[in-house]
């Protein structure tokens, strides 16, 4: 299935697709390649769309929350809106903070139309061309992410990208979850979250990393048994309260990485990839947002678990670094299994 999702800002048509494996079902749109519906059954067969969204493709491009994004080239945040690479300073758009760089820049890859190089029943592949100095960063890279519901009731979320220049890669993507269906935002942080983390990476009030990573044994971080969103979030802990609740990257340590689940509902998902680190975010900075079906998104109505490098790991070199060479490709694979 292929349907209008309105226009981008010049005018040319969005589309809504859909894939699905029989018992999952997932929408994705052209527009920013985001993840729009994502249709999970409960313990007794009853289907919920499990992801926050918006109805077309002017909301997605307007919206600064990043709703089912595809984030890239660089997840999260860079210090001081520059980075270094092979002895230059690329500076980057200060689009957080007015001095720090979010997401990449003032033109996200979500505000952009992607091409759709195949859709089939179970899978969605689409392509975005990225030229030299595109948002500051360097080479003419080419970029693919690709949608599959796979016979083991898994979203695979694949990224695949090319480069002629040496550049940064770090691509993800921002969906916000609520296994209870979007539709039930006060059950959002009621969701169960278990994350064999054994350190987080600790921030200033900025988000921006101060190096330090720290143990979660002893501290309201800890998800290593299974622990509700909500039980500690509001703890008076400093690094909960700088950032108004989680929004801290964690080391992934084993597979899955994550575990998310409603008791409720039955629903649960595990988060598999190949990244070395993990963004929780809770939609702290979420106030009633309007999205799709009528919805109006509160406070703290999802949760993301975007698996990246470590925020501003360029200026750490001593950690895994995101430095893509020319020519090398650049593959990176998320897969979030329900059961
Ligand atoms: C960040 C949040 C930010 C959100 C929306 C998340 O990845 O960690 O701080 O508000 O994205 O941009």
């Amino acid at each position: 299935m292929k349907k209008s999702f309105g226009v981008m800002p010049n005018g040319e048509p969005a589309y809504l697709y859909r894939i699905t494996n029989g018992t999952l079902t997932a929408e994705v749109t052209d527009c920013g390649a985001a993840l729009v519906r994502l249709f999970v059954p409960d313990r007794d067969g009853g289907l919920a769309d499990v992801v926050l969204g918006y109805d077309n493709a002017g909301q997605y491009v307007a919206a600064d929350t990043y709703f089912g994004a595809t984030v890239g080239r660089n997840a999260n945040r860079i210090g001081g809106a520059a980075f270094p690479l092979n002895g230059k300073a690329y500076p980057l758009d200060p689009n957080d903070n007015e001095r720090n760089n979010l997401h990449s820049g003032f033109f996200p890859y979500k505000n952009r139309l992607w091409q759709v190089v195949w859709h089939e029943e179970d899978s969605i592949c689409l392509r975005l061309d990225s030229p030299d100095g595109d948002q500051g960063f360097p080479g003419n890279a080419q970029i693919r992410v690709t949608y599959t519901l796979d016979s083991t009731n898994a979203l695979c979320i694949a990224y695949d990208a090319v480069c002629d220049k040496d550049t940064i890669f770090n691509m993800t993507n921002h969906s916000y979850f609520n296994l209870a269906g979007h539709h039930r935002p006060e059950e959002a942080m009621k969701q169960v979250l278990t994350a064999p983390a054994r350190f987080f990476v600790v921030t200033d009030p900025e988000a921006i990393p101060t190096g330090e990573l720290r143990e979660v044994a002893g501290t309201p971080m800890d998800f290593r048994l299974p622990k509700a969103l909500d039980q500690d979030i509001n703890e008076d802990y400093k690094a909960l309260r700088i950032l108004g609740g989680y929004d801290h990257c964690y080391e992934v340590f084993t597979a899955p990485c994550a575990i998310l689940s409603h008791p409720e509902s039955g629903r649960t998902m595990a988060v598999y990839t190949d990244c070395r680190g993990f963004q929780l975010y809770c939609g702290n900075f979420l106030e009633n947002e309007p999205g799709k079906d009528g919805m109006v998104y509160p406070h703290r109505s999802g949760v993301c678990l975007e698996t990246e490098f470590y925020p501003d790991s360029v200026h750490h070199p001593d950690w895994p670094q995101p430095v893509t060479k020319a020519g090398i490709p650049y593959h990176s694979e998320t897969r979030y299994q329900f059961h």
